[in-house]
């Protein structure tokens, strides 16, 4: 099977390695890519939106499959223009068309899917510029904190978590008439604050059956102790104590079938994979949001533990037979540390040439933001490199992996040293 992978990514750099591995797995291609990702398979040069290049390459290349990584091509309709154009309809893509993109795309419909379906989920309203005044007579009425979303894709900056009343009503007015988060801010969700410990469950279904792969705990702020402002994620560990039998339990029988069911409910196609951010609280789970693709930094923790064929499992996605794949998850810990450029959330430095690699011996370096400039690895993203270790527990993990990050030298370099030991 050759198997054309979309993004460029620590997220599909873990993506890379895994299905490097598979038997099933004859070529791979990954577009971009990144230098990481060249060691795993071939890099082609093709932007993830462009789908007529990507169609040319498919065709040129007999890829048998395509996996996307990231949701904007999903949340744009590459799973849609591949069904559309009879060359290469053919063609699997594992990722939801438009249509189950917008459980991420919008987190309006995403509210509404899970009232429709019960799903235990944050109460709220959906508020437009024309219902501002509605909307700031609610805010005087909802209990604080209050967390303002755009209803849009906006680059995981669009989520406000008001303190006081005045805060949220200026904040609701700068989002829907000042178009705060652009086109993304239109209709704002305005969500009652859950109170809890938040984790991520994924669960990969080819639109009828589903397996629920590994949980992680991802850390998104950029300070040590959880503080400082939030990031595309500085670190993940799988499994997460927390999320014992008993909690999955809840969350298959509240959230995962309810959801599986809904979609086909709704008569709404989806194969690929289904990122639930959960809050744990007081033990009852809770979504907070759902995602159409895998997460990053989560997945570089969550592929080393799948022991299957991954290739094989995104087979039965594509075919509909994931029901007779067997699924084998390690009991082993992954602990994934991110360095990140200077700077980062903010303005970040760039083009900082990487020494160390070769010294990252008790874990895997994922690549993320580097490029290839001649013979040397640069920085070219806010994260940079995903540093993943599998150990026989979590502590080994945590110390393998935060080790290994500081073997790595680049101008401004900065890691979190605290990234699980909370849950231990
Ligand atoms: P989202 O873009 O929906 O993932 O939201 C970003 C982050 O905001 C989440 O990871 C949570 O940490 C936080 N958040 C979102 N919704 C809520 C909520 N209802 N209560 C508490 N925290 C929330
Ligand atoms: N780590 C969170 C995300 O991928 O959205």
């Amino acid at each position: 099977m050759n198997i054309l992978l979309i993004g460029s990514g620590g997220r599909e750099s873990a993506f890379a390695w895994k299905l490097s591995q598979s038997p099933l797995c004859s070529q791979l291609f990954i577009a971009p890519g990144n230098p990481g990702t060249a060691a795993y398979g071939t890099n082609v040069n093709l932007k993830v939106t462009d789908f007529e290049g990507i169609k040319a390459f498919a065709l040129a290349n007999a890829v048998n499959m395509v996996l996307v990584g990231p949701e904007e091509p999903l949340v744009k309709g590459i799973h849609d223009f591949f069904l559309n154009d009879e060359q290469i309809k053919h063609i699997p893509v594992i990722g939801p068309q438009q249509e189950g993109a917008q459980l991420e795309g919008s987190k309006d419909f995403s509210k509404q899917f899970m009232n429709r379906h019960n799903i235990p989920t944050a109460k709220s309203q959906t508020f437009t510029s024309e219902t501002l005044q509605d909307g700031l007579t609610y805010l005087a009425g909802a209990g604080l904190p209050v967390v303002l979303k755009a209803d849009g894709l906006a680059a995981g900056k669009g989520v406000l978590i008001c303190l006081t009343l005045q805060e949220a009503q200026t904040e609701l007015v700068e989002m829907l008439t000042n178009a705060k988060f652009g086109a993304a801010s239109s209709k704002v969700v305005v969500e009652q604050f859950l109170q809890g410990i938040e984790l991520s469950v994924f669960v990969l279904t080819d639109g009828n059956s589903y397996k629920i792969l590994p949980e992680a705990k991802d850390y998104k702020r950029i300070g040590e102790g959880d503080t400082g402002l939030n990031t595309g994620g500085m670190g993940s560990v799988s499994p997460v104590p927390f999320a014992d039998a008993a909690f999955m339990q809840k969350v298959e029988e509240r959230v995962i079938i309810p959801t599986i069911n809904g979609l086909k409910q709704d008569s709404i196609p989806y194969k690929g994979f289904v990122f639930i951010g959960l809050m744990n609280c007081d033990g009852e789970p809770y979504v907070i949001e759902y995602n159409c693709r895998m997460g990053d930094p989560e997945t570089e923790s969550v592929m080393p533990r799948i022991e299957s064929d991954f290739a094989d499992l995104l087979k039965g996605v594509a075919e509909g037979t994931l029901a007779e794949k067997e699924l084998v998850i390690s009991d082993k810990v992954a602990a994934t540390v991110v360095c990140v450029a200077g700077g980062y959330p903010g303005e970040y430095l760039k083009d900082k040439t990487i020494s160390g690699l070769e010294n990252v011996r008790g874990s895997i370096a994922f690549h993320a933001g580097t490029y290839a400039d001649g013979e040397e690895i640069k920085t070219s993203g806010g994260r940079v490199l995903a540093i993943t270790s599998l150990q026989n527990d979590m502590f080994t993990a945590l110390q393998q992996a935060t080790l290994d990050a500081s073997r790595i030298y680049y101008d401004g370099k900065y890691f979190r040293k605290d990234i699980g030991f909370d849950l231990i």
